[in-house]
Order: C-alpha cells, then sequence, then structure tokens
C-alpha cells in the first residue's frame, strides 16, 4: 500500500514536473563564472603563502565560506540521491539533469573568488574536501515524498546561509557579495521549484505529504555533517548570526510551511492529523529554544546607561 502510494504520487506529479520545469527555464539566468573573477587581484601562493591577515573577517564567517563551499563541492552525491528516485523516462530525469548543471557552477565560481581573495586558508579548504567527498556523507531520504520535502528546506537553508554570509564580507570585497548573491539567486529558483513540486504533492496525496514532512522537519540538518570539524563551525556560524536555529525558524521553516499551507490543510487521514501535530511540536519547542537563547543574550548584553 506505501509503495503504491509513493508510486502513484510519482506518476501523478508528471505534468507538475514539466510544468515547474518550463517556468523554470522562461526565467533562466545564464551567468559566466569567469566574469566575475576578478583575475588581476590574485598572487600566487608560491610567491607570498596565505596568512590569516589576507582578509580581515569574523571566524564566524570563514567557517561560513568553509561550510557553504564544502557543501557545494559534495554536489555528485547530492545528483546521486536525486536520480536514486527518477526512473529515467520521467521529467524529474530532465530536471535532476538541469539542476545539477546549475548547483556545478557553484563550487566552480566560490573557489576561484575564495583563492583570489584569499578570505579562508586554501589548505585547510583543500584537505576539507578530501575528507568530506571521500566519506560522501549527505541525507538520503527514503521516498520521492520525503526527498522533495526535504529539497525544499535545505534550498531555502542554502539560500539564506549564502545570502547571510554574503552580507558579512568586508564592504570592500565587491567580487565576494557579488558571487554569493549569484549563487543565493540560483539557491532561491531551486527554492521555488521544489517548494512548488511539493505544494502539488500536497493536493495529490495531503497525508502523505504531511508525515515525510514530519519526519524530515524533525531530522532536519543543515548538509555538511561529513566536513571535519563540522559542529565547531556550525557553533561559530550560529553565533555571527548567519544561519543557526533562528534562521531555521523564521527563515526556513516560517515561510515553507505557510506557503504549504500546514495548518489551514483539509482532508488529512489520522496519520496525516497526527503528523501535522508532530509539525506544531516541533516548531513550538523550536521557537520556545530560540526565544531563551535571545532572552539569555538580551540579559548578558551589557546595558549601556
Ligand atoms: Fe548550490
Ligand atoms: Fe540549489
Amino acid at each position: 500500500m506505501a509503495i503504491e502510494r509513493h508510486e502513484n504520487l510519482l506518476q501523478e506529479l508528471r505534468d507538475d514536473v514539466a510544468r515547474l520545469y518550463d517556468r523554470h527555464l522562461e526565467n533562466e539566468r545564464t551567468w559566466y563564472p569567469h566574469e566575475q573573477i576578478e583575475w588581476g587581484e590574485g598572487t600566487s601562493f608560491r610567491d607570498r603563502p596565505w596568512a590569516k591577515s589576507d582578509y580581515d573577517v569574523a571566524d564566524g564567517v570563514r567557517s561560513a565560506i568553509y561550510v557553504n563551499l564544502l557543501t557545494e563541492d559534495n554536489l555528485p552525491y547530492y545528483t546521486q540521491t536525486l536520480m536514486s528516485h527518477t526512473p529515467a523516462d520521467h521529467p524529474l530525469h530532465d530536471w535532476n539533469h538541469q539542476w545539477t548543471m546549475e548547483e556545478n557552477r557553484h563550487s566552480m565560481i566560490m573557489r576561484d573568488w575564495v583563492h583570489i581573495s584569499r578570505c579562508i586558508d586554501p589548505t585547510v579548504l583543500e584537505d576539507g574536501r578530501r575528507v568530506q567527498m571521500h566519506r560522501g556523507e549527505v541525507p538520503t531520504p527514503d521516498s520521492l515524498a520525503d526527498l522533495i520535502a526535504y529539497v525544499a528546506f535545505q534550498e531555502r537553508a542554502t539560500q539564506i546561509a549564502h545570502r547571510n554570509t554574503g552580507a558579512k564580507l568586508p564592504k570592500d570585497d565587491k567580487m565576494g557579495r557579488s558571487v554569493l548573491a549569484t549563487i543565493a539567486g540560483d539557491e532561491t529558483k531551486h527554492y521555488i521549484f521544489y517548494r512548488d513540486l511539493s505544494l502539488a504533492a500536497f493536493a495529490i496525496d495531503p497525508s502523505l505529504m504531511m508525515a515525510a514532512t514530519a519526519r524530515q522537519l524533525t531530522r532536519f540538518a543543515m548538509p555538511g555533517t561529513g566536513i571535519p570539524g563540522f559542529t565547531r563551525h556550525a557553533v561559530r556560524i550560529a553565533r555571527e548570526g548567519i544561519y543557526g536555529l533562528g534562521q531555521f525558524v523564521n527563515d526556513v521553516v516560517e515561510p515553507v510551511t505557510t506557503a504549504w499551507n500546514i495548518e489551514g490543510m483539509k482532508g488529512l487521514s489520522a496519520d496525516g492529523e497526527r503528523a501535522r501535530d508532530q509539525i506544531r511540536g516541533f516548531v513550538d519547542a523550536a521557537t520556545a529554544t530560540v526565544n531563551r537563547m535571545l532572552e539569555k543574550q538580551t540579559s548578558t548584553t551589557p546595558r549601556l546607561a
């Protein structure tokens, strides 16, 4: 029964995938990584080895650049996960190729900027890449419903992480700001595709999608568990106000669940209702934690007279 429902969803989504893919192509943004990179600003690392003082920015921002870039590097394994849920004769197959083609530019342009601007240690970055890509760790949602719900959250989260990192770069790093804004723009388009594909799936089988959303939300972690020192970096990134539980609750979960009309959804089975309660419980608990953290921050911040 469960397998039949998933197979049914996959087949019923054919037209929606084709429609959303067409819409994506109509708004295609063609950009060239080489046009945004100021090659003349670079210096050979042989002539001048990397030093932290080459680029003046907080450690939390360096952590965000490191984690965001390594996440983009891990693309082959995300493609593998997407393809594992898609038969060759389904329009999602084609979409996955388009998505992979677009995602592939992100690590290229980020690394060019990182090497020229010297914003993070290139040796630590390459050591991290080797370890992470050898591990090949990515979330592997176990059904199509889980997959599209997860990717909707993840694309939105990635968009926010790139956008907030860009806002923390030094004002005079125009190249870095432009690179991260361009990547965030791509992530926005990917988010919109998966948000609306999930919406179409909710219309087909609301209870199946509600259960998938509850599972993905309660398990959600930013991709990157295979990155050396991931927890340490995640803490620094959150402290810097770039991406943490607060951003997840307010900038990711809130807009996504509102777009899917989780609260107002009709026609749920008993399982679907249970899943919705789980989502509510998760959001309430996460919001309470965020509020506690905020109160603690305010009470420990010295007051100005
Ligand atoms: Fe990306
Ligand atoms: Fe993306």
